[in-house]
């Protein structure tokens, strides 16, 4: 099953993801948090991409199809795979679709206020990538992760006017996919889910959506 979760930030991708890769046992494919990781270790890709990431701003699309490529050639890929955070631009679309058709593409789909205000509540454990929100996914205990009891932390990307930005570059950049992929020649099926709905509530209809793909 080879699927794409696509959304603008917040929709709640990441959250939604994991519990997809661990349900159908194929591996989340998160260019954000493989370029985050970078960061962190301060790698050759790490320094070039991190003015981009901070500033809401996309990183260059060679950088994103090189390393998406490379992940795909690898063996875990298999038997599928969840893609998050990629393709975000028509170009990098158009490099998948050379390597392969899309089983499935779901749409995560919610107005611009929600997220402000969701993003603005989201703390994150830097080791893990494991992701909370203080109202609607809060940890066990208030502040720490739940599995290392380290403190978790804001992401830098998360401030109110980076977060704008990135509003912006999403319906200029990425919300040209949605086009792109309600052409079956790109992706098989098409879903849209309305992501004000609860975790719970989207999480059944992402399950019931791929237990008939
Ligand atoms: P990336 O890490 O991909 O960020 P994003 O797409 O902006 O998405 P987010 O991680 O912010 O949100 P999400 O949809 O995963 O929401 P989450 O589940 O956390 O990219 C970051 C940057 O990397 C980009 O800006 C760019 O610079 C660069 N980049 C990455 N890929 C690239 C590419 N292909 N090309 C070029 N550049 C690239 O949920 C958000 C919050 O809401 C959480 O607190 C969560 O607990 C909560 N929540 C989730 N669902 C719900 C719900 N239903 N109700 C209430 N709260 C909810």
């Amino acid at each position: 099953m080879k699927l794409l979760l696509l959304g603008p930030p917040g929709a709640g991708k990441g959250t939604q993801a994991d519990f997809i890769s661990t349900e159908f046992a194929i591996p989340q494919i998160s260019t954000g948090n493989i370029f985050r990781e970078n960061i962190k270790n301060n790698t050759v890709l790490g320094i070039k991409i991190q003015e981009y990431m901070n500033a809401g701003q996309l990183v260059p699309d060679e950088l994103a199809i090189d390393l998406v490529e490379n992940r795909l050639e690898q063996e875990d890929t298999k038997e599928g795979y969840l893609l998050d955070g990629f393709p975000r631009t028509i170009k990098q679309a158009e490099a998948l679709a050379k390597i392969i058709t899309l089983d499935a593409v779901l749409e995560l789909k919610i107005e611009d206020e929600v997220i402000v205000q969701r993003l603005a509540e989201r703390f994150f454990h830097k080791e893990s990538g494991r992701t909370y929100h203080t109202q609607y996914n809060p940890p066990k205990k208030s502040g720490f992760d739940d599995v290392t009891n380290e403190p978790l932390v804001q992401r830098e990307d998360d401030k109110e006017a980076t977060v704008l930005s990135r509003l912006d570059v999403y319906h200029k950049q990425t919300e040209p996919l949605v086009n792109f992929y309600q052409n079956p020649a790109h992706s098989k099926k098409y879903f849209v889910i309305k992501a004000d709905d609860s975790i719970a509530d989207i999480r059944k209809q992402i399950l019931k959506i791929c237990q008939n793909i």
